[in-house]
């Protein structure tokens, strides 16, 4: 039996171009900033996201982390989703590290308003920590790979700079965004001081995420990256297929969001577990599988050779990407029927 793994995108392996763009790769010592691959990766990133400058850095979570660091000093605040994963899943870095505190806004699939922001904004007073930044999650994991629209960014972006915040995307996964919408990622940019995004997830890169924003705020983000550890020399073998990423692997992204909407219909009518029908707008799908505990749920799975990651009490997250073609989903769905 084939094991069928919807565990997360980021199991995606690279393709033999990337594989061959990484052997072929002209590299140099990217910490003095003289490996040219690097240099190339960065540059395409900062256009694609119509900003001045990018930083390529080693994963999400540094990319966030290495981002709250430039904007923030200790003892800011953080307006964050409630369930972001800058907040939920990243061991606590922002206060751990950088020494920042999250005021956390309840979204509604993921989605916060510039009144929400308002309302949970406590102004400057002298007992309270700065508030020194928002940040916003696109797509939004936990909702289900939910998206932003570049209208909700904006909105909520002109608050935060009302209110004398910036404004970071966590765009690990913007590309579906940009694809599920039909959206330029200048349109989600634009309104904000700085975008991180990830190569290595349904963009099928072995590791790397890019920061994007003006030069300097890249020129803090590279001395932090540098504290954290995450300078790099012969960085070019991570940029190089970062390079066939963004110029080849976008457009199929289609694919998973097609194969994750059959997925999600399928579970729902065959599989008897909720789904959230609306949340299901990229590459993931998180399904409410009690009574069963989720534990019970996956083990279970496992057994018949499909892997799902736990994501809380009696849910469980499937996520669509480049090694699952539209047989595999069949062939889920026929796994893990239960007779009516
Ligand atoms: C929304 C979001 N942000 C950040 C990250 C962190 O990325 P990494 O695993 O590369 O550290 C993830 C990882 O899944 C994510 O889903």
């Amino acid at each position: 039996m084939n094991v069928i793994d919807l565990r997360s995108d980021t199991v995606t392996l690279p393709t033999d171009e990337m594989l061959e763009a990484i052997r072929n790769a002209k590299l140099g010592d990217d910490v003095s900033r003289e490996d040219p691959t690097v240099n190339k990766l960065e540059e395409i990133s900062a256009a694609r996201f119509g900003k001045e400058a990018a930083l390529l850095v080693p994963s999400g979570t540094a990319g966030n982390l290495v981002s709250v660091m430039s904007h923030c000093v200790r003892g800011d605040e953080i307006y964050c989703e409630a369930e972001a994963h800058v907040y939920y899943y990243e061991l606590g870095g922002m206060s751990a590290i950088a020494g920042v505190i999250p005021r956390l806004i309840k979204g509604r699939m993921g989605v916060y308003s510039a009144k929400d922001l308002e309302e949970s904004f406590r102004g400057r007073e002298f007992h309270f920590p700065n508030p020194a930044l928002v940040a916003i999650e696109n797509t939004h994991n936990r909702a289900g790979g939910t998206c932003w629209t570049p209208k909700e960014v904006e909105s909520v972006a002109r608050k935060a700079h009302e209110l004398g915040m910036k404004v970071h995307i966590d765009g690990a996964r913007i590309f579906n965004a940009c694809v599920a919408l039909s959206v330029d990622p200048k349109a989600y940019a634009k309104s904000v001081d700085s975008v991180t995004f990830c190569l290595s997830k349904g963009l099928s890169c072995p590791a790397g995420s890019l920061i994007v924003g003006d030069e300097e705020f890249i020129k803090k983000a590279r001395r932090n990256r540098k504290i954290l550890g995450g300078g790099m020399r012969q960085a070019g073998i991570i940029a190089a297929p970062g390079i066939v990423a963004l110029d080849k692997m976008i457009g199929r992204l289609k694919e998973d969001h097609d194969n994750a909407k059959v997925l999600a219909k399928g579970l729902v009518s065959r599989c008897r577990v909720k789904i959230d029908m609306a949340t299901v707008q990229t590459n993931i799908v998180v399904a409410d599988v009690a009574p069963t505990l989720a534990e019970t749920y996956i083990e279970r799975a496992k057994k018949k050779g499909v892997l799902l990651s736990d994501f809380g009490k009696y849910s469980v997250r499937f996520v669509t990407h480049r090694g699952i073609v539209e047989d595999d989903i069949e062939e889920v769905l026929r796994r893990l029927s239960v007779a009516k």
